[in-house]
C-alpha cells in the first residue's frame, strides 16, 4: 500500500515478471481492487439472491396478489359497537353481485363472526379490527395474512375461485389477560365458499 519501506524495498519493478498489486510502484496498480477468489464468489452469489428475492416479490405482488395490507383507518377500539359503526354488525355484506365486503371483529378468543358463506367466485374485501388486544387473522390457502390491531382497520381483498372450506385462525399470541385462561388456539372460524349450484342458497350473516 503506501508504505514507504515496501515502497522502497520493491522498487524498481521486476520487469516483465507478475507483481503483487499490493507491491507494485505503479499508482494506477496500486488503487486497484483485490478481490479474493472466494469473496467474488460470495459476492456474485449475494447478488443473485438479491435478484432472486426481488423478483420473486415481483411474481407475488403481481401474479398471486400478495399485497401488504393497508391500514385504511383508524377507530378508536372502545367505539366498535356505537349505532352506525360497522363493526356493530360485523360481517358480509353483498356491494354488488359476486362483490363483498366482511367486516370482522378479533377479540379475545374469537373472531366476529366465526363463520362466512359465499358463492364460488366471491371477491371479498375484509376490513378487520381488534377489540382489545394485538391479533392477527390468516385465511389458509388465500393471500389474506394480516393484523388485527386496536385502534387501526387492517384490510385485504381475496378471491375465491375454488370451493370448499377456508379456515382462518388467529396468528398473534394474544394467550394471556389477567385473571383468564389462555385461548389464543381457539381463535378461529371458517369460510365456506360453495359451488355454483348451490349459491342460491347463500345467506349473508
Ligand atoms: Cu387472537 Cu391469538
Amino acid at each position: 500500500m503506501s508504505d514507504q519501506t515496501h515502497e522502497t524495498e520493491h522498487s524498481p519493478k521486476t520487469g516483465g515478471h507478475s507483481v503483487d498489486p499490493q507491491l507494485t510502484d505503479d499508482p494506477m496498480q496500486e488503487a486497484s481492487l483485490h478481490v479474493e477468489k472466494w469473496e467474488g464468489i460470495w459476492i456474485r452469489v449475494s447478488v443473485g439472491m438479491t435478484v432472486v428475492f426481488i423478483a420473486a416479490i415481483t411474481l407475488a405482488a403481481l401474479s398471486f396478489g400478495i399485497s401488504v395490507p393497508g391500514a385504511t383507518a383508524r377507530i378508536n377500539p372502545a367505539t366498535l359497537n356505537d349505532p352506525g359503526s360497522p363493526f356493530a354488525t360485523p360481517g358480509l355484506r353483498e356491494l354488488a353481485p359476486g362483490k363483498y365486503e366482511a367486516y370482522m371483529v378479533a377479540q379475545t378468543w374469537n373472531f366476529l363472526p366465526d363463520k362466512l358463506e359465499v358463492p364460488v367466485g366471491a371477491e371479498v374485501t375484509f376490513y378487520i379490527t381488534a377489540r382489545d388486544v394485538v391479533h392477527g387473522i390468516k385465511i389458509a390457502g388465500t393471500n389474506v395474512n394480516m393484523m388485527a390491531l386496536p385502534g387501526q382497520v387492517s384490510t385485504l381483498r381475496a378471491t375465491f375461485d375454488t370451493p370448499g372450506t377456508y379456515n382462518y385462525i388467529c396468528h398473534e399470541y394474544c394467550g394471556y389477560v389477567a385473571g383468564a385462561p389462555i385461548g389464543h388456539h381457539t381463535m378461529y372460524g371458517q369460510i365456506t365458499v360453495l359451488p355454483a349450484d348451490e349459491t342460491a342458497q347463500v345467506t349473508t350473516e
